[in-house]
């Protein structure tokens, strides 16, 4: 069963317990963490990549400092030397969410804000746009944003990057039902979930099982990590 943990940025968070989730990651993962600009980007990063620590932790019993990680080709990051446990993390606004599954898994967060729906009519499938704009317009942005994060979840499960053209495949929403149109060969499974009213996530899957998706506070995450060191 595929597991999902997300976090809040927003939790204030002391200098000390910043240092404890900062010991937990590998030095180059430390240097871009430093390297942003912005308190929030700094926080995302580091978040996601101590989440995605931790489920591996407590799915393996591997120690949080010696897990391994290494991108393919296009960025998407793995475990390294390991078949049996793949993760993908997504980070927008306030929430950090981390996905942990024995195969492939793609997860993606946004916040929906006011937006173009030319965005939509550029990039998106002619079928996805005709749909949204075929929605009463105080829906249209949620509407945008459940296709968008399903085409991202999507791309993040491939690990493709944009090498796929966004509208080289498209879904089909009806109700709480998702059916994707794509040539390629594989089955793949659709989770959607609504947080706060104003975060749209998606997950892509390899079975059809139900997940387990759960909050994490930031005194929590910082208490098992002192526990397990
Ligand atoms: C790289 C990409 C995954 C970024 O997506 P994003 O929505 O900007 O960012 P998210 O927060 O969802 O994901 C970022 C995380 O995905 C992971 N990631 C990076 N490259 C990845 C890839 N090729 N495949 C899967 N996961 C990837 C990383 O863990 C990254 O976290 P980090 O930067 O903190 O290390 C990529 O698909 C992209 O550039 N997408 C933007 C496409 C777009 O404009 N879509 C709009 C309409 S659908």
């Amino acid at each position: 069963m595929a597991e999902l943990y997300y976090m809040n940025i927003e939790d204030p968070i002391s200098a000390e317990d910043y240092q404890t989730l900062l010991g937990t990651c590998a030095s180059d993962k430390r240097e871009a963490i430093h390297k942003f600009r912005f308190e929030a980007d700094r926080k995302r990063t580091l978040y996601g990549e101590v989440l995605a620590r931790f489920m591996i932790t407590k799915k393996t019993g591997a120690a949080m400092p010696d897990i391994e990680f290494d991108k393919n080709s296009y960025g998407k990051p793995y475990v390294k030397d390991q078949n049996e446990i793949f993760y993908n993390i997504s980070h927008s606004g306030k929430y950090v969410v981390c996905g942990l599954d024995t195969e492939d898994i793609g997860i993606d967060i946004e916040e929906i804000r006011d937006i173009d729906l030319d965005i939509a009519k550029r990039f998106f499938h002619v079928k996805e746009y005709e749909d949204i704009i075929s929605r009463e317009i105080r829906e249209q942005a949620h509407s945008l944003y459940d296709f968008w994060t399903l085409k991202e979840s999507y791309i993040k499960f491939l690990g493709v990057g944009l090498s796929k053209p966004l509208n080289s495949f498209y879904f089909m929403i009806n109700g709480e039902s998702v059916q994707l149109c794509s040539q390629e060969d594989h089955t793949v499974y659709f989770h959607r979930y609504l947080l706060q009213d104003n975060y749209r996530l998606a997950v892509c899957v390899s079975t059809p099982d139900l997940i387990h998706m759960e909050k994490i506070s930031l005194h929590d995450l910082v208490a098992y990590i002192k526990s397990e060191s």
